[in-house]
């Protein structure tokens, strides 16, 4: 079976083509290198020991899309291509709107007339917005506080609307919950450019010297200790859910939406010491003011993902903070050196 994956070449894209090719799939990656590099995927080559089809391409451009199914019998999408940092999206919403939005439009027209109808779509637990109460369930409100978040919820109807105009599509949307961790071996992994919007990067870049110290985004939550509280999730974790939703897609005659967390909720500390703890280095860190937008608490509910995907997260936050650290300390500056 031939999966096309967009965004292949980025962080969970990556991580994902080794368990599908493991899994047996045939993988083409498409990608157009907007936030990720070659090497990644030159790496994964070199975990699976196999050669691995890499077209450079964008999402919005027909051309370059009726190409690869004109080229192969693409049986099923993996859609990771997007845009994903909050901050820009504020700055740049149009950006956001057309690379996500405009994109996924296009993809979908392209699949249809390729006669390709079954996706996976990579959303977020940003869908949520300030949830209620926790752990989150699927069927909880939706909302959300800016145009990244609002592009996920948006492709996520739109795709609702698409198997209601055309109940032959098959569509599973996963909502994300914090990815972090890298491959075991260290060789691939998340690479932030400039600095990191996001707390595990961050706090990796502390532990090796590369920032001075860590800013603790608010300590006054209704929390544990007072910092917010997400549900990490180790990448490969994540990775395996996505096998897991593409050997059951045909079985579904419904969009399915499913939580992909762990269920358990570590604050901005408890990070800190299990990352202090599985590197033995000390992280720095200062309090500061909270950042506009962020809520306290955030973790799923994912009994769903084991009742229909017969999917669990097993990787301990100790293993999350292990890979990472192996894959910050073995590549300092991401894949740029051996570029
Ligand atoms: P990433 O930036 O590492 O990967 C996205 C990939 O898509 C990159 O390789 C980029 O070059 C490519 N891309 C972007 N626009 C494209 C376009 N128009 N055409 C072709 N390729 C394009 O991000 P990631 O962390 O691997 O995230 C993958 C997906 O999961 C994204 O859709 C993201 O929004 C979603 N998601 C990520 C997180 C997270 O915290 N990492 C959480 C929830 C959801
Ligand atoms: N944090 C810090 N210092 C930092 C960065 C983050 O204390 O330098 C804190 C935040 O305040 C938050 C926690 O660490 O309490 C996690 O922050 P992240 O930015 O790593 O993750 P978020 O949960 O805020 O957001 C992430 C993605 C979003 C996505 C959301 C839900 O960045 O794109 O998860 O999936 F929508």
């Amino acid at each position: 079976m031939h999966i096309l994956v967009t965004g292949g070449a980025g962080y969970i894209g990556s991580h994902t083509c080794i368990l599908l090719i493991e899994a047996g799939y045939d993988v083409i990656v498409f990608d157009n290198f907007s936030n990720a590099s070659k090497e990644s995927i030159k790496r994964v080559e070199k975990i699976v020991g196999k050669e691995i089809i890499l077209i450079e391409g964008d999402i919005r451009n027909r051309n370059d899309l009726h190409s690869v199914f004109n080229s192969y019998k693409i049986d099923a999408v993996i859609h990771f291509a997007g845009l994903k940092a909050v901050g820009e999206s504020v700055a740049e919403p149009l950006k956001y709107y057309d690379n996500n939005i405009y994109g996924t439009i296009v993809l979908c027209e392209i699949m249809a007339e390729h006669n390709c109808r079954s996706i996976v779509f990579s959303s977020s637990a940003t869908v949520y917005g300030d949830p209620h109460t926790t752990p989150i369930k699927e069927h909880f409100p939706l909302s959300t506080t800016n145009p990244y978040g609002r592009s996920k919820l948006f492709i996520e109807e739109m795709l609702r609307d698409l198997y209601i105009s055309d109940n032959t599509w098959k569509i599973v949307l996963l909502r994300y919950f914090n990815p972090v961790g890298a491959h075991a071996s260290g060789t691939i992994g998340e690479d932030p450019h400039g600095i990191p919007n996001n707390l595990m990067p961050f706090i990796a870049q502390t532990a090796v010297g590369k920032r001075e110290y860590l800013n603790v985004l608010g300590n006054d939550y209704n929390t544990h200790d007072g910092t917010g509280v997400r549900d990490y999730i180790h990448v490969m974790d994540l990775a395996d859910g996505h096998v897991k939703a593409l050997n059951k897609i045909n079985s579904f005659n419904e969009v399915m939406t499913i939580n992909l967390g762990t269920g358990n909720g570590y604050s901005v500390l408890d990070m800190v010491k299990a990352f202090e703890k599985a590197s033995g280095k000390k992280v720095p860190y200062q309090i500061a003011p909270r950042r506009a937008g962020d809520i306290a608490k955030c973790f799923a509910d994912p009994t769903y993902a084991k009742e229909v995907l017969d999917w669990e997260a097993t990787r301990s936050i100790n293993e999350m903070c292990e890979d990472s650290w192996k894959w910050q300390s073995n590549n300092p500056n991401g894949y740029k050196e051996e570029k």
